[in-house]
C-alpha cells in the first residue's frame, strides 16, 4: 500500500448548510484533490483547545476538484465534533490526514481496446475478490449506488467515476424525508441523468417531478432526443415518509433494479441494516456488493485496532483472517467479507 499519508493542512473555501444540520465543506488541499479515489475518507483533526476533541474525525471524500485543488466533503451534525466542524468559515485551517482506506473496486468494461475502468484499482492489482471485465462497451453494462442518508457522499465520486468509464448506472438514493436528502445535485447528469426526476423518454413514469430541497435538479435535463449514446446515469429516490419520490426504503427500489436483471455490481453506504438487506439483496440476485462501511476511529492508519469488524470466511480465503481494520482494510469490502451481523 505504500507509506502513509502525512498531515496536511486544508482551507476551508466553503462551508455551506444544505439541510437540517447537513453541511457541504469545499476544502483547499491539492494532494488529496489529485490522489483520492472513491470510497476513501479524510481524517479531519477537528480544530478547538488543545487536544480537544482528541481523536480526529474521519470523513468520505465526496468530490475533488484537482483543477483546483479542492475537494468536498458533506457531513451531518451528529456530535460535538461535528458542530464545531459547522462553525468553520472560509479562510479556517484544518489540519487533515488522507486520503486514507481503500476504495470502491470497479467494474472494467468489455474485454480490449480504450474501454476504461472505474476508480480505485488497489484491490485488482492485489488480486483481489474482482468482478473482472464485464459487458462489450459503453452503455451497454450498468451498475447499482445504493445511498442511506449522508451514505451518498462517497457513492457521488463513485458515480463520476463511473460515468467517466462509461458505464450506465441506478443510483438509488434514499433518506428517512425528502428534505434530509443531500448531494443530489451532484450527482452527474450529462446524459439522460436524474432521468426519473426529469420524465426521461426512457423512463416515462417520473419517481418525482419535484425539487429537492437543497439540491438543483435540472430544469428538463434529459439530451437523449438530441442523439446521446453514452451512458444512462439514471437517479430514483426513495423517502421512507414519501415527501420526495417513491415511499418506502431504499432497498425496496433496488429490488426492483436488481429484478430487472442486467445489473453487474451493486455499491452501497449507509445504515448497518441498509446494508445488511442490500447484501441480502445481492445475494439473492446474483449481484456483488460492495459495502462501505463506518466505524468510530482512532488512528485511522490500521495500527490502534479500534475499529475492527469481524471478517468472514471469505476474507479469510483471501489471507485476512479474524478481523478486519475499517480504515486499512476497508472502508470499502466485498460483502461477504465481513459479518454484517455485527456492526451498527
Ligand atoms: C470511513 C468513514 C467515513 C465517514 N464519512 C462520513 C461522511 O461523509 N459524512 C458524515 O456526516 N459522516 C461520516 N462518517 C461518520 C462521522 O465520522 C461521524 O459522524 C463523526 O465522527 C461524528 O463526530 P462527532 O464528534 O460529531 O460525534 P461524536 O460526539 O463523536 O458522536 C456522536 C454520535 O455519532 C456516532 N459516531 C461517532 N463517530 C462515528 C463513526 N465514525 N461512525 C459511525 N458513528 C459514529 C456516535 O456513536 C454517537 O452516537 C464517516 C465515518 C467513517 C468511519
Ligand atoms: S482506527 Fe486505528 S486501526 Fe482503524
Amino acid at each position: 500500500m505504500g507509506s502513509a499519508p502525512a498531515a496536511s493542512t486544508a482551507i476551508v473555501l466553503e462551508n455551506r448548510q444544505v439541510g437540517p444540520g447537513c453541511y457541504r465543506m469545499r476544502l483547499e488541499n491539492e494532494y488529496i484533490a489529485r490522489c483520492a479515489v472513491p470510497g476513501q475518507f479524510v481524517h479531519v483533526r477537528i480544530p478547538g483547545p488543545p487536544l480537544d476533541p482528541l481523536l480526529r474525525r474521519p470523513f468520505s471524500v465526496c468530490q475533488v476538484e484537482p483543477s483546483h485543488g479542492a475537494f468536498l466533503i458533506l457531513y451531518q451534525v451528529v456530535g460535538r465534533g461535528t458542530r464545531m466542524l459547522s462553525t468553520l468559515r472560509p479562510g479556517d485551517k484544518l489540519d487533515v490526514l488522507g486520503p486514507l482506506g481503500r476504495g470502491f473496486e470497479m467494474l472494467r468494461v468489455g474485454g480490449g481496446g480504450n474501454e476504461g475502468s472505474v476508480g480505485n484499482n488497489s484491490r485488482e492489482s492485489e488480486g483481489g475478490n474482482g468482478i473482472g471485465s464485464v459487458g462489450s462497451g459503453s452503455g451497454t453494462v450498468k451498475v447499482a449506488l445504493v445511498a442511506g442518508g449522508l451514505g451518498i457522499a462517497p457513492l457521488i465520486m463513485l458515480s463520476h467515476a463511473i460515468f467517466r468509464s462509461g458505464v450506465g448506472f441506478v443510483f438509488v438514493v434514499g433518506a428517512r424525508s425528502g428534505e434530509l436528502l443531500a448531494g443530489l445535485d451532484l450527482i452527474p447528469r450529462a446524459s439522460c441523468g436524474n432521468a426519473l426526476l426529469s420524465g426521461c423518454p426512457a423512463n416515462p413514469e417520473p419517481a418525482s417531478p419535484g425539487i429537492v430541497q437543497g439540491a438543483h435538479l435540472p430544469p428538463s435535463g434529459c439530451d437523449m432526443a438530441t442523439g446521446y449514446t453514452g451512458p444512462c446515469c439514471e437517479v430514483q429516490v426513495v423517502t421512507e415518509d414519501g415527501s420526495v419520490g417513491r415511499r418506502g426504503l431504499v432497498t425496496d427500489a433496488l429490488r426492483d433494479v436488481l429484478a430487472g436483471g442486467d445489473i453487474a455490481c451493486a455499491y452501497a453506504c449507509g445504515p448497518a441494516g441498509m446494508l445488511r438487506e442490500v447484501a441480502r439483496l445481492g445475494e439473492a440476485f446474483h449481484v456483488p456488493v460492495q459495502v462501505s462501511l463506518e466505524a468510530r476511529m482512532a488512528c485511522g492508519l490500521g495500527a490502534c485496532l479500534g475499529c475492527a469488524v469481524k471478517a468472514r470466511e471469505a476474507a479469510t480465503r483471501s489471507g485476512r483472517a479474524g478481523y478486519l481494520r475499517v480504515c486499512a482494510d476497508g472502508p470499502v469490502f466485498w460483502a461477504e467479507e465481513v459479518d454484517l451481523d455485527g456492526i451498527g
